[in-house]
């Protein structure tokens, strides 16, 4: 049991690596709290305007969420992977460092859901693709990705991470509570728009 709360607290802290802000300061493009949706993530790195920043937050966003599930896969096992998973995810959502007030969770989600089981990330990233392409709007790719990712992972044969794809897909609804409002209202800006 240490090993797993030691697991938890390892995701946890790689996932609250805000990279979005470490990425925007790196490349002066000044104060990423005050830009667009004020938020850490890559779509709102994009707004600044730098493509390479924004596509670094992106891998860097998803690749801590995929090392902390590795890593824990190697040295623990199957339920270890899922919970580092869960950890870095919640670390990036609520890091402790930023007042626990972090990202909204899509690039980490889809990282660890990579890791976690290729075949159900990679069809989440192809259904944010697909949402993104046709709509051109960051938040509503997400929240159809994460919607769908729970029943991605039954339908592609990982059911017993079934309820770590809910979780993650809800805790990402309850971060887009203000794209949600915004989609409904129609005032969601499309990617790459300020
Ligand atoms: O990945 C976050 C995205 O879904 C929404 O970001 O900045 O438009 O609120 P933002």
């Amino acid at each position: 049991i240490a090993a797993l709360l030691l697991t938890a607290l390892l995701g946890y802290l790689l996932g609250s690596v805000p990279f979005g802000l470490v990425m925007t300061r790196l490349f002066g493009l000044g104060d990423l709290r005050r830009i667009g949706s004020g938020n850490i993530g890559a779509t709102n790195v994009l707004r600044t305007g730098n493509k390479t920043a924004a596509f670094l937050t992106l891998v860097l966003d998803a690749g801590k969420g995929a090392i902390a599930v590795l890593l824990a896969r190697a040295l623990l096992g199957e339920d270890a992977a899922q919970i580092a998973g869960f950890f870095a995810f919640l670390g990036h959502c609520y890091p402790a460092t930023l007042g626990f007030k972090g990202g909204k969770g899509v690039a980490t989600f889809l990282g660890t859901l990579l890791a976690l089981y290729w075949p159900a990330g990679l069809a989440a990233c192809g259904v944010w693709l697909v949402m993104a392409a046709i709509f051109r709007i960051s938040s509503l790719a997400a929240l159809v990705a994460a919607a769908a990712a729970p029943l991605l992972l039954y339908l592609l044969g990982m059911p017993q991470a079934v309820l770590f794809g809910a979780a993650l897909a809800a805790l990402i609804f309850l971060r887009h509570r203000a794209n949600i409002a915004r989609l409904v209202t129609g005032t969601e800006p499309r990617i790459g728009q300020k």
